[in-house]
């Protein structure tokens, strides 16, 4: 508990209005939740919603349709000043991250394209005009190993390629929405490494970070990001990585 106080007070959004509304999708998962719980115990006055697959409305990657209709929704509760995307997938019960071409197959590629970058780009189009327009910052959840730069041990085929996709989607709609929203700050951050389901087979024992400690150091990240910043990809720890 103590430490739960320290790592809010060591929150600062003070480049949000007092009355922030955030949005966040994927809030049934391990960072998701975490960072509704921070931003609710931030301030009384903030107002923050959520939205995952058995929330009313839901939102459901492998059904387009969901994605339009719960921004519909959400539209009412709008403008947001943050709206944060959560949700990702690299393993399942039925597929593990590929080590190898003969691993490929359709079926995997599929479905890690779809939840990982198809669903974020229905949500980059219909949730930006839910932006404030003094104040909107729209964070896609990326990793690191989805920089081609980066990538030195190769593996996790379908994963790194649809988080390298998803970066080239936040880059070319930053672009896009310089001309359209020019308040607005689009990002894609890497949250390190970090104790949640999607880890939990492959992360190395204590190098992995409590979910609440990691999203008070990207709230910082956040609150610091202008639009003169749109675009990029930043860590946890605010280094801007290479694409
Ligand atoms: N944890 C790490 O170490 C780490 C490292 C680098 C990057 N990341 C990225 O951080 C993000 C959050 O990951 P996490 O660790 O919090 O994972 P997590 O605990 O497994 O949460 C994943 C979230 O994605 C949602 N999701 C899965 N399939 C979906 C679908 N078809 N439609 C809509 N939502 C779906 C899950 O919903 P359900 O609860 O319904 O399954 C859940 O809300 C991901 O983008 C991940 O790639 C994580």
């Amino acid at each position: 508990m103590e430490a739960r106080l320290a790592m809010i007070s060591a929150l600062n959004l003070d480049s949000f209005p007092a009355q922030l509304r955030a949005l966040v999708i994927g809030a049934s998962g391990g960072i998701g939740a975490a960072f509704v719980r921070a931003l609710r115990n931030a301030s009384t006055q903030y107002h923050v919603e959520e939205l995952h697959r058995h929330s009313v409305p839901l939102i459901d990657f492998s059904d387009e349709q969901t994605i339009q209709r719960a921004a519909q929704h959400l539209a009412a509760h709008g403008p947001f000043h943050l709206i944060i995307n959560a949700t990702g997938i690299l393993h399942s019960n039925d597929l593990m991250p590929e080590k190898k071409l003969s691993d490929l197959q359709y079926d995997q590629l599929k479905t890690v394209f779809e939840i990982n970058t198809f669903g974020p780009a229905l949500v980059m189009r219909h949730f930006a005009p839910l932006l404030d327009s003094q104040r909107g910052v729209m964070v896609m959840l990326s990793a690191k190993v989805g920089s081609i730069e980066d990538n030195r041990l190769g593996g996790w085929y379908s994963y790194r390629a649809s988080k390298a996709a998803l970066n080239m989607l936040v880059k070319t709609a930053a672009i896009e929405l310089k001309r359209s929203q020019k308040n607005t700050v689009l990002l894609a951050l890497h949250p390190g490494t970090v104790q949640t389901g999607l880890s939990q087979p492959f992360r190395g024992g204590s190098a992995a970070r409590q979910a609440d400690e990691a999203v008070v150091d990207m709230l910082n990240v956040i609150n610091q990001k202008m639009p003169e910043q749109s675009g990029n990809f930043y860590t946890y720890g605010d280094e801007q990585l290479p694409w």
